[in-house]
């Protein structure tokens, strides 16, 4: 929708005013002004706005960074320390989503991917740290790996990071709600993702879902909660992904974790078809 030139100038001042907080100095200005926009509409005035707007910043990006991000001694510690994937299995502690499949990680990849790989090239949309992940995952040599998250320091560290593997990555600060990358490729990775999405709109998740350009999808939902609850998440969230992929007839694998609900979603019959069950139809 187009937005007027005296909100281009309030939503601008915004993004400063936002982006001064020392959280959020480094979070992409298009998801500011997105957020800014909508809350533009619903606060009296623009102090409020931007309490609102790091609210929801709060709760979209960072209360999932745990602790102080030290990408400067993370990256030094990834050139000096060996085995590098223990460093990485240090490094995903930093972020919850991923300290929470640290548990498991060593079979994360190998079971949900196990009929498509090895994986010539993903996307990990909303990535958070999962790219320091890539040791665990079955990649084919020379694997293309496109990162994207809301925060340009961290994109900033996956690409310094991905110049010490031996896959081409690139890392994208970008709010994937309007600025979604769409190189074509093997896998998308949405990883809990999707209830996040919803909160804002909850025909997003389809949405998303319809425009990557990928021949799989990986989804997952946490079946608790960041502070530990998990009393019938999974079965909430089960019954929202069927909804939303009843539409599409895409076929799908099942994989449940401790704390993870996966699935393997196939859009076309790309890659290697025939090592993937017939999933169950939505
Ligand atoms: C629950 S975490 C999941 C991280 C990662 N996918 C994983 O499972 O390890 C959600 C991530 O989505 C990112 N995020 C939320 N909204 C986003 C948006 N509109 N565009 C890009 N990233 C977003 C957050 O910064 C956060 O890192």
């Amino acid at each position: 929708m187009p937005v007027p030139s005296e909100q281009h100038d309030e939503l601008d001042q915004l993004v400063v005013a936002v982006q001064s907080s020392a959280k959020y100095r480094t979070i992409c200005p298009q998801a500011i002004r997105r957020i800014g926009q909508r809350t533009l509409t619903q606060r009296r005035n623009r102090k409020e706005a931007i309490k609102e707007i790091k609210n929801t910043l709060h709760q979209i990006a960072g209360a999932y960074l745990t602790g102080t991000t030290r990408y400067d001694l993370w990256l030094h510690m990834l050139r000096s320390e060996d085995p590098v994937a223990d460093v990485c299995r240090h490094i995903l502690t930093h972020h919850a989503s991923t300290r929470e499949r640290l548990p498991f990680l060593e079979t994360f990849y190998a079971e949900t991917l196990a009929g498509i790989a090895p994986v010539h090239s993903i996307l990990d949309v909303a990535c958070g740290l999962n790219p320091l992940a890539i040791p665990f995952m079955p990649l084919a040599p020379g694997a293309c790996y496109v990162a994207c998250d809301l925060f340009t320091d961290l994109a900033d560290f996956l690409n310094a990071f991905f110049t010490l593997t031996p896959i081409r990555g690139q890392a994208l600060a970008c709010d994937i709600l309007t600025d979604l990358p769409e190189p074509p490729v093997q896998l998308a990775l949405v990883l809990k993702l999707l209830p996040i999405l919803e909160q804002w709109d909850r025909q997003a998740s389809l949405q998303l879902l319809r425009r990557l350009n990928a021949s799989h999808i990986l989804v997952s939902y946490p079946t608790r909660t960041l502070g530990g609850r998990g009393k019938g998440m999974g079965a909430t969230y089960e019954a929202r992904f069927l909804e939303i992929v009843r539409t599409t007839g895409w076929p799908y694998r099942r994989f449940e974790f401790p704390n993870e609900l996966c699935f393997l979603i196939s859009k076309s019959s790309g890659g290697n078809p025939d090592r993937l069950e017939p999933g169950l139809m939505g």
